[in-house]
């Protein structure tokens, strides 16, 4: 190993290294906690102030990470938060957790990986060690951050060491954590990888070491495309089982039970947060351009995509049975965040479903113990919106609840005896009821309006 490289090592052993993270939001938060609470003096760096001024006041924005832990790290000196990277100077180790969404056109956005890198190569000195961790197309540390920090003059893997290790956060998840899920890791030399696993296991259990930043970032891809994928079979499945009248639900549990070769992923209205709809579309973004076409990716999309469709037809047959139209009525959508139990919004849904009411002329509201208020600008209805209190009069004042997100805070015994119409996308009312409608089930008996007409002999 060279002579910054052991260096390196022996701060990072003996918990010297001052360790930095860039991007403190629902990944950076986390692993800058566990660097802080593996022993290292941890800085994170972010240009929202807000969360720096949170952090400085001890109080987490992140419901994984518990604000008593936080204040304690901030109290005893270990956790320090800023705006500034001219802090990056004195670092050893620096974490990159930007964020990493698509355009419009589903081409990669890779803004904020870029302004991040940029900020970091103005103070970029030799032994620093880099490690990418948003999620991005293979190649990405290579080929655009890897030219970006070597145009100081310094050389990658010989006077500063880069490596990528995909995050694999699952928020709101009460078993895996940042601790206990197994860590890739692939640098652009050998060394690179080795600084970076000795950082990383000094905070989390297990370490995968890899061969390249190129793997180690086809990794993640892999996994989510095939969450992705899985979640698009199942979502067309339920439309099938729709068609056919037999219950998509009992299906996947009955499926459930083989031991082997089967692994149940469960239909819904959509995609959500901010992985699984975009990452896939990363991964598509660059085999095109070598002129592959990744068929699964585009096909699993569209069928996903097509969910909040489909749901707002199923909202339509719940009000035709009390002779209504979506225009003029109105609709509770209970669950606004894109999964069970947590307050992220992004890409949810729940707002692709609520805005295609809204165009319908339907009145929306929501309710979602976990999400207070939905802010005009992160929906295309454009007006804000608060979180109804789930009360039996709010549901039973409105002509249909529509079940996107299973929240394990909502009463649904409640639900099911005080709404007047009900659409569950996630089976999360028990049994068969008249008034209730499921996603990928069949549906009760419609009472026809008109007595059957008698045949003209
Ligand atoms: N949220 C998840 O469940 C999850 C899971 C695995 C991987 N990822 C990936 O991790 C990455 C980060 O995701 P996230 O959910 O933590 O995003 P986030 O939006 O919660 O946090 C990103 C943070 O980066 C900050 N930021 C943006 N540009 C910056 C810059 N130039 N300098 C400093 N700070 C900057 C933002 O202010 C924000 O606080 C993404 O690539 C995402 O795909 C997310």
């Amino acid at each position: 190993m060279s002579l910054p490289g052991t260096n390196l090592l022996n701060r990072i052993h003996t918990r010297r290294a001052r360790v930095g993270i860039v991007g403190l939001g629902y990944v950076g938060l986390p692993l800058a906690v566990e660097f802080a609470r593996a022993g290292f003096v941890t800085t994170g760096i972010d240009l929202d102030v807000r969360k720096i001024d949170a952090i400085r006041q001890g109080t987490s924005y992140i419901p994984d990470v518990p604000t008593p832990e936080l204040a304690k790290l901030v109290a005893q000196g270990q956790l320090h938060a800023t705006s500034d990277f001219s802090v990056v100077a004195s670092l050893d180790t620096i974490n990159i957790c930007v964020p990493t969404p698509l355009r419009k056109t589903k081409d990669p956005d890779m803004s904020y990986i870029v302004s991040a890198v940029e900020a970091i190569a103005a103070h970029l000195h030799p032994g620093l060690l880099v490690i990418l961790e948003s999620t991005t197309y293979p190649g990405t540390t290579e080929e655009l951050v890897k030219p970006m920090l070597e145009a100081t003059g310094l050389k990658a893997g010989v006077d500063f060491f880069l490596a990528f290790s995909p995050e694999r956060v699952d928020p709101g998840n009460p078993k895996f954590n940042t601790r206990n899920v197994p860590k890739v890791v692939g640098g652009t030399n050998p060394e690179s990888t080795e600084l970076a696993c000795a950082l990383y296991s000094a905070a989390i259990e297990h370490i995968v070491s890899v061969s390249s930043t190129h793997v180690a970032e086809m990794v993640k891809l892999l996994e989510n495309t095939f969450r992705a994928v899985n979640i698009g079979l199942v979502n067309e499945i339920a439309l099938m089982c729709d068609r056919l009248g037999i219950d998509v639900w009992e299906v996947v549990q009955a499926a459930a039970t083989k031991p082997f070769g089967f692994m149940p992923f469960y239909p819904g209205p959509g995609l959500g947060g901010h992985c699984i709809p975009i990452d896939p579309f990363y991964l598509s973004w660059k085999a095109k351009q070598t002129g592959f076409e990744p068929r699964f990716i585009e096909l699993a999309g569209q069928i996903n995509a097509s969910m909040p469709h489909f749901v707002v037809d199923k909202i339509a047959d719940a009000l035709n049975r009390h002779r209504k139209p979506l225009n003029g009525s109105s609709v509770l959508v209970l669950g606004l965040a894109y999964k069970r139990d947590i307050d992220d919004i992004r890409e949810s849904p729940s707002l692709d479903v609520m805005t295609l009411l809204h165009q319908k002329g339907a009145h929306v509201r929501y309710a979602d113990p976990h999400v207070p208020t939905l802010p005009g600008r992160s929906w295309h209805g454009g007006f804000e919106l608060h979180a109804q209190p789930l009360t039996p009069a709010a549901l039973a004042a409105v002509d249909c609840v529509a079940i996107l997100t299973e929240h394990t805070a909502v009463d649904y015994d409640m639900v099911l005896r005080s709404a007047r119409m009900i659409v569950d996308t996630r089976n999360a009312i028990v049994g068969c009821h008249s008034h209730v409608l499921k996603l990928g089930a069949p549906a009760p008996p419609l009472e026809p309006a008109f007595p059957a007409e008698k045949a003209v002999a």
